[in-house]
């Protein structure tokens, strides 16, 4: 065989699928479905073994926040390997670790101070999980054991993360392995009540909250939720005046709230954290994904001096928080962090987002009166795009019928990376995307989306 057919898509493929396990797959699917081998990366651009070249409109599963490969940060990661790989982080530090945790509690909503680190986003959720469990329990209150979570909630695959998970597909095989949440209906606006606004929804969301903080305070320990976009259950937005009533009742009801913006921080919603469009600050904040630009791994939690004093007592008090990952805080994943905070510094990125947004909004305007579509909807450089078998009775087509596979599948061959969630074909592209580019983008989904609802 040459060496250019041992590294085609057809080889390299075969080889992978001899031996690897993919995560979110049906392995079976891949009997047709094409593995792609991808090379290279650059800016938007993912491209095969082949030469094919794909746009990256999911930014790799929501972490590429400034384009594959930026200079600066390939720049900032070549620096740090040559002066420090990793150490570990119990008993010693580094400039990287140090020097991100200023920059956190720098940009963070006020009076977030303290900064944990870990090494992926279901990490970070079991650790503000564990965290406010272990404070009210370090506070003398053993018996708040719960979490409360909003119904399509989606904070990861690790058993304490699936346990304030809602989405069917990720958690049903798991439920007899995992702590019974108590949930709290989403304030999501598509499934408001018909007629309503997305702030009446939340108003009245939040009312349903407070019936359920009436019972069960004592026992909860924390509220968790995705502020303002609910991605993994399909790109749910609601209104940010949740944020700020959920901030109320959590200090009148004495639980602490979780902002898991895994996926959402970074400029993603419009500003640098969701949680400032409701003018909130959470007791704590997990960030991952777009903390290092979509190089490395790596997770932080935020949190107040209130609940690090909590913890803070002679050893044999037994009131040290423990959770240790070996790669915590690894200084190649905080130095690709650093970088990637340096280029939100000069300001202009969120005003380019805003007219990036602009954009894709127009662009969208094309689904509007599609027969199929029952809702089009955007925060920030989120968008998605609710398809259903039909637009006035909003009835969805079977799961089973898989359509936004056809969708992935014709994104394909028009080289865009669209991966809808079930029928929901959403736009999450990296911030350096052109507005030519998501001119692109929306035109291979009118295709793919055509392809889609064909009986
Ligand atoms: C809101 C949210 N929380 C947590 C996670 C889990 O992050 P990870 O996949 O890095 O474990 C995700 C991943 O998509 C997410 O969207």
């Amino acid at each position: 065989m040459s060496n250019s057919l041992a590294s085609s898509n057809a080889a390299l493929a075969a080889r992978d699928l001899a031996v690897v396990w993919h995560p979110c797959t049906q392995m079976h699917d891949h009997e047709s479905l094409p593995m792609l081998p991808i090379v290279h990366a650059e800016g938007v651009w993912l491209q095969d073994a082949d030469g094919r070249r794909y746009l990256d409109a999911v930014s790799s599963w929501w972490t590429n926040v400034f384009g594959h490969r930026h200079p600066h940060i390939v720049a900032a990661l070549k620096d740090q390997l040559d002066r420090l790989d990793h150490v570990m982080l119990a008993g010693f530090t580094h400039q990287p670790a140090l020097h991100l945790a200023e920059e956190l509690v720098r940009i963070a909503p006020p009076g977030l101070s303290r900064v944990f680190y870990a090494d992926n986003g279901s990490s970070a959720v079991e650790v503000a999980l564990k965290m406010s469990f272990h404070y009210w329990r370090n506070s003398g209150r053993s018996d708040k054991t719960r979490f409360i979570a909003l119904t399509g909630s989606y904070h990861g695959e690790t058993l304490g993360a699936l346990s304030v998970t809602d989405v069917a597909l990720y958690r049903n095989t798991y439920a007899p392995l995992l702590l019974e949440p108590i949930l709290t209906p989403s304030p999501d606006a598509y499934e408001g009540e018909p007629g309503a606004t997305p702030a009446e929804t939340a108003t009245r969301r939040l009312s349903d909250l407070r019936r359920i903080l009436e019972r069960h305070a004592d026992e909860t320990c924390a509220v968790i939720i995705e502020p303002l976009v609910q991605c993994a259950a399909g790109m749910r937005m609601y209104d940010a005046s949740y944020l700020t009533g959920l901030r109320a009742l959590c200090d009148e009801f004495g639980v602490h709230l979780i902002a898991d913006e895994i996926a959402v921080g970074f400029g993603r919603t419009g500003t640098l954290f969701a949680c400032e469009q409701g003018g909130i600050t959470p007791d704590f904040l997990c960030l991952s994904k777009g903390l290092t630009g979509g190089t490395l791994p790596l997770s932080a939690v935020v949190t107040n001096e209130t609940i690090y004093h909590a913890f803070y007592a002679e050893y044999r008090a037994g009131k040290a928080f423990l959770h240790s990952h070996s790669y915590t805080g690894n200084p190649l994943a905080c130095r690709a962090a650093l970088a990637t905070l340096e280029l939100f510094r000069d300001g202009t990125t969120l005003e380019r987002n805003r007219g990036l947004s602009a954009h894709l909004a127009r662009a969208l305007e094309v689904f509007r009166d599609h027969p199929n579509v029952a809702d089009v909807r955007q925060t920030g450089l989120i968008a998605a795009v609710e398809l259903v078998r039909d637009r006035r009775t909003r009835e969805p087509f079977p799961a089973a019928e898989r359509r936004g596979l056809r969708v992935y599948r014709a994104g394909l061959e028009r080289g865009m990376v669209l991966r809808p969630l079930g029928n929901i074909v959403y736009f999450m592209p990296p911030y350096v995307i052109t507005p030519a580019e998501i001119s692109q983008m929306v035109d291979a989904a009118v295709a793919g989306i055509a392809s889609a609802v064909r009986e």
